[in-house]
C-alpha cells in the first residue's frame, strides 16, 4: 500500500513539537553502528514507538529512537535502529522514514550499514563510500499511486548517490585510520546472509558489497531529491569468501571494533557536508551550484 503525503505530515507535525528549528543532516545508523548516537550532543530522543504513523524496530542491534541534536555545532536528526524488509515491512512501508525527514527539513541524508564484503581487496574493517547499486529483488518502494509533492513518476537515479558527496566523503578519509573504496552495493532481502553461489553472482555483476538494507531510503531519498551519501561498513567477507560460516557475532564484533574509528570519520563528514552546504548556498546567490540540492517543493 502506498501512502499520501499527509500520512507523513501527521509524524512530522509530531516531530515538530518534540524540538526547535530543522535539522539539517538526517543520518541514518545501520546495524551495530547505534555507538555513534552517543556522539550527539544536547540530545532530544523520541521513541519510535510514540510517533503517529511510524514504523517499529523488531531487530535486537536497532535501538528503535529518533535522537535530535548537535554534531561538531551542526543540527542532526539520526535513526538510531532502521526497518528492513525481512521485518516483514512491504516495500512501500519503507519510505516512511526518510519522508518523514524530508518534512522535518533535512537537507542531506547520510545512511550507513553493515555489509559483507564482496571484492576480495577488501577488509573487514572497510569502509566503501556507495557510488551506485544493484536491486534485483523485491518491488520498488516508490511503486503505488505516486505521491507527487515528493517527486514525479518516473525520475532519474543515475546520480543518486550524490557525486559530490561522496568525493567529499573520500576527501575525509584521508589521513585518517579507516581504509575508504568506493563501490557499489547490491541488495540481498535476507534475512539469510547470502548463498556462496550468490556472491559469486554479485561479483560478475559487479557488486563491491552486499546488505540487507539502505536502498529503499535511497530511492526514497532520490525521488524527493535529498543529496544522498551512504557509507558501508565492511563486516565480514561475504559468504564463500574465507571458507567457514558468516555468523551475526562476527558482524557485531567487527561494528564493535570500527565504532570509534567510524563514529569520528562520521562526525568529519557531517561537519564537511556542512560546509558544502553552506558553500551551495552562496555559491546559487551567483548562480554556480556546487552541491546538487532540491528545490524545496515543502
Ligand atoms: N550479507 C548481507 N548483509 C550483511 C552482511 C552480509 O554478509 N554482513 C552484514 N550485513
Amino acid at each position: 500500500m502506498a501512502y499520501p503525503c499527509e500520512y507523513f505530515q501527521k509524524s512530522a507535525d509530531f516531530l515538530k513539537t518534540r524540538f526547535d528549528g530543522a535539522p539539517e543532516i538526517a543520518i541514518v545508523l545501520g546495524s551495530c553502528l547505534g555507538p555513534f548516537a552517543q556522539a550527539i550532543e544536547d540530545p532530544v530522543t523520541v521513541d519510535y514507538a510514540d510517533i503517529p504513523n511510524f514504523l517499529r524496530t523488531t531487530v535486537s542491534s536497532h535501538a528503535g529512537t529518533l535522537i535530535f541534536g548537535t554534531v561538531r555545532g551542526v543540527r542532526v536528526v539520526c535513526m538510531s535502529g532502521r526497518f528492513h524488509s525481512y521485518e516483514g515491512y512491504d516495500f512501500q512501508q519503507l519510505v516512511i522514514p526518510v519522508r518523514v525527514l524530508k518534512l522535518l527539513g533535512v537537507r542531506a541524508v547520510l545512511l550507513t550499514n553493515a555489509a559483507g564484503a564482496v571484492n576480495t581487496a577488501y577488509r573487514p574493517g572497510d569502509v566503501m563510500v556507495i557510488a551506485d547499486h544493484i536491486k534485483l529483488n523485491g518491488d520498488s518502494p516508490l511503486r503505488g499511486p505516486n505521491a507527487e509533492e515528493f517527486g514525479p513518476r518516473f525520475f532519474d537515479v543515475s546520480r543518486m548517490y550524490t557525486p559530490e558527496l561522496r568525493r567529499l566523503a573520500l576527501d575525509c578519509a584521508e589521513g585518517g585510520p579507516l581504509r575508504v573504496h568506493e563501490g557499489v552495493y547490491m541488495f540481498f532481502p535476507g534475512p539469510q546472509f547470502e548463498t556462496p553461489a550468490e556472491i559469486r553472482a554479485a561479483r560478475i555483476l559487479g557488486a563491491d558489497a552486499v546488505g540487507m538494507s539502505t536502498v529503499t531510503e535511497a530511492l526514497t531519498a532520490a525521488h524527493c531529491r535529498l543529496p544522498l551519501l551512504a557509507l558501508s561498513v565492511m563486516t565480514n567477507m561475504a559468504a564463500g569468501v574465507l571458507d567457514r560460516p558468516l555468523s551475526d557475532s562476527e558482524v557485531d564484533e567487527t561494528a564493535r571494533m570500527i565504532a570509534g574509528s567510524f563514529s569520528e570519520y562520521v562526525k568529519t563528514i557531517i561537519a564537511a557536508i556542512h560546509e558544502a552546504l553552506d558553500t551551495d548556498r552562496r555559491a546559487t546567490l551567483n548562480q554556480e551550484p556546487v552541491l546538487t540540492t532540491d528545490e524545496y517543493r515543502f
